[in-house]
């Protein structure tokens, strides 16, 4: 069925009118003023509401064997959620660990989502390790449409990556025009101090934010951009989470070398006395780089508004209380990571513009642009054009509630915002032309969602 969305204001990341958007098949046809609507077209009044292009998230995990344990989304809970808060394009970190084969990892990876997903979505390729048989299985994978590597130079012996592997996957990339994206913690300094808290009887969730200290961050951040630097690949710092990272990151962007950054929704609004809470309630909010003090978080504001924050993504990784309270013996056992998916917009939207931190333009372009852009999606995604996929957000900025796991889509049973206030939230969402909410429920259709296909970029 045609759509077309009238009398709204439309928002990209450069421009600001009112016009009416029409769309026919997938895509969207025409933009204008006082357009008509044949028969049969689904019309939709978006007076006084806002129409952004489809969110972007670029940092999910859906699928995810990690800590002795499973994240809890499926495909068709997560992009459900994530649909719910205007993101309609995800991408998946798809991470076979060491001990398993990339290319069968990559097939299942595959397997979880065809048919499930309401929302469309891509993956970076997780690089666990670099044998003789990594080379050719990368060059397949890219062939088959996936232009982003991921590397860990944390989670030793599991998805870490070794200085010798980082090298040779950033060589590799450059050669085939695949951006890097990577978590920037020096491994051997995490396990150092992992057992020396753990053998003075420091086993509470509120040492795992000391055991990755800012400054093995901002060292992990640090070697990835003089490995880029000395390779000549494109790289994305994922989920920097503090300011001497971004010290370091910034210090490479000015001596010119290709390297992005994106930071989480989790940092910008909570921080670290969060993990000091004790018991559950504290182990809920363990994710890696840990939340750190609260310093840090004008810090990425600033960073953001100015544009030296690329992207913000959100690390999605829901774990709920049971599997948390793997790690009560020991904090380490904590399995790393927090939901966001569903909340993140909003949050963004709310804490940063409506809060008069952010333009909002730059929020369309941190939220959904800038990762077209570098993940080779744009234009067909990130923007609102002729030509584009009819993904788009008809936005009520006089919405006003609050976030809770009572209404959250999310397959958890906490959420880390539970009581943050929302100044606004999708009224209706598009995805490719067909509508999945329409005011503020849900009705899209379980498969619907594509995997997207992305040609290398050569930076
Ligand atoms: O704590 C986190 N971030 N969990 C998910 C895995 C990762 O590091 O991205
Ligand atoms: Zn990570
Ligand atoms: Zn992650
Ligand atoms: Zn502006």
């Amino acid at each position: 069925m045609p759509l077309l969305i009238k009398n709204g204001e439309i928002i990209t990341a450069d421009s600001r009118y009112k016009a009416d958007i029409y769309a026919e098949g997938e895509t969207i046809t025409r933009i204008g003023q006082n357009l008509e609507a044949p028969p049969g077209t689904e019309v939709i009044d978006a007076t006084g509401k806002y129409v952004f292009p489809g969110f972007i998230d670029p940092h999910v995990h859906i699928y995810l064997p990690f800590m002795a344990t499973f994240a809890k989304d499926t495909h068709e809970t997560g992009s459900k959620a994530a649909l719910m808060g205007g993101t309609t394009t995800y991408i998946e970190m798809c991470c076979p660990s060491r001990n398993d084969d990339a290319l069968e990892g990559y097939q299942l990876w595959k397997s979880k989502a065809e048919g499930n997903s309401y929302c469309d979505y891509t993956f970076h390729m997780a690089v666990s390790k670099f044998d003789e048989k990594t080379e050719g299985q990368l060059r397949e994978i890219v062939a088959d449409g996936i232009s982003s590597f991921k590397i860990f130079l944390s989670y030793k012996n599991f998805f870490g990556v070794d200085d010798g592997e980082m090298y040779q996957t950033l060589r590799l990339a450059k050669e085939l025009g695949v951006i890097v994206t990577a978590h920037c913690e020096n491994a051997e300094l995490v396990g150092r101090l992992q057992q020396k808290l753990l053998s003075e009887g420091k086993t509470g969730p509120e040492w795992h934010e000391p055991s990755r200290p800012e400054a093995v961050e901002a060292e992990g951040t640090a070697r990835f951009a003089t490995f880029l630097e000395t390779t000549g690949a494109t790289g994305y710092v994922v989920h920097l989470s503090c300011k001497p990272a971004l010290d370091a990151a910034m210090a490479a962007k000015a001596r010119g070398v290709p390297i992005y950054i994106e930071s989480v929704i989790p940092h910008f609004l909570l921080d670290k006395t969060y993990a000091e809470r004790g018991g559950v309630e504290a182990m809920k909010y363990i994710m890696s780089p840990p939340l750190r003090d609260k310093r840090n978080q004008k810090v990425l504001w600033d960073a953001l508004a100015q544009g030296f924050i690329d992207t913000v993504g959100t690390d999605h990784c829901p774990f709920d209380t049971e599997q948390k309270l793997l790690g009560k013996e020991a904090f380490t056992a904590i399995p790393n990571g927090i939901p966001a998916i569903e909340d993140r917009v909003n949050l963004l939207y709310t804490y940063g513009v409506s809060r008069g931190r952010l333009d909002i333009h730059r929020f369309v372009d941190a939220a959904s642009t800038k990762a077209a852009k570098l993940f080779g999606l744009f234009p067909r995604k990130g923007t609102i054009a002729v030509g584009s996929d009819a993904d788009l957000v008809v936005y009520d900025p006089q919405y006003r509630g609050t976030i809770s796991v009572k209404t959250q889509h999310v397959n958890n049973d906490y959420n880390g915002f539970e009581g943050f206030e929302i100044d606004g939230r999708p009224s209706v969402v598009t995805v490719r032309g067909k509508v999945a909410v329409r005011d503020g429920q849900f009705v899209g259709e379980k498969g619907w969602g594509k995997l997207l296909r992305r040609e290398p970029m050569y930076f």
